[in-house]
């Protein structure tokens, strides 16, 4: 008896509809792949990055539904074509968001490996409080930064929200 080829077989068993950044993306994965290699390496935006593999440093951070959410800490299978995926791709088409004018302005990348997933974080976090304080941005930003940026990244927080504000 001949089997049917594996490959074809995974296709339709593991197909995944994913919306990320406002298209639906049809992918094969099994259904315990991370977001975070669905969004790398089937749909090759490279922005977001692997860093720890266990939710702790930020740097694969991704919104959904406009929350920071660390992609490589839920399977692919957690998602519905309904929940909106945004990367840093998609956070602007030109990169003219108000958070990434004051991380350009301020200079606040140094090897820029952990600041996709530090952008996304200032993101929702303006959203929740349009003018953080101190203490709010410390609570929020919980992203690691290897090269210690931190300093940049409070500074820069309040630069995009006064430019936010107008
Ligand atoms: S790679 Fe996901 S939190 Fe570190
Ligand atoms: S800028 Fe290098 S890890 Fe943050």
């Amino acid at each position: 008896m001949r089997r049917k080829p594996k490959a074809a077989a995974y296709a339709e068993e593991f197909m995944v509809r994913l919306n990320v950044n406002g298209a639906i993306r049809e992918i094969d994965a099994e259904p315990d792949t991370p977001l975070l290699w669905a969004i790398r390496e089937q749909i090759g935006l490279t922005g977001t990055k692997y860093g720890c593999g266990v939710a702790a440093c930020g740097a694969c951070t991704v919104h959904v539904d406009g929350v920071p959410t660390r992609s490589c800490a839920f399977p692919v299978s957690d998602f519905k074509p309904e929940q909106k995926i945004v990367t840093i791709e998609g956070l602007s088409a030109d990169s003219s968001h108000a958070v990434q004018r004051a991380w350009a302005e301020l200079d606040v990348p140094q090897c820029g490996y952990c600041q996709s997933g530090q952008i996304l974080a200032a993101v929702a976090l303006l959203k929740e409080f349009p003018r953080p304080t101190d203490a709010q941005i410390d609570e929020a930003m919980t992203n690691i930064c290897r090269c210690g940026t931190y300093n940049r990244i409070r500074a820069a927080v309040k630069r995009a929200s006064e430019l936010s504000a107008g």
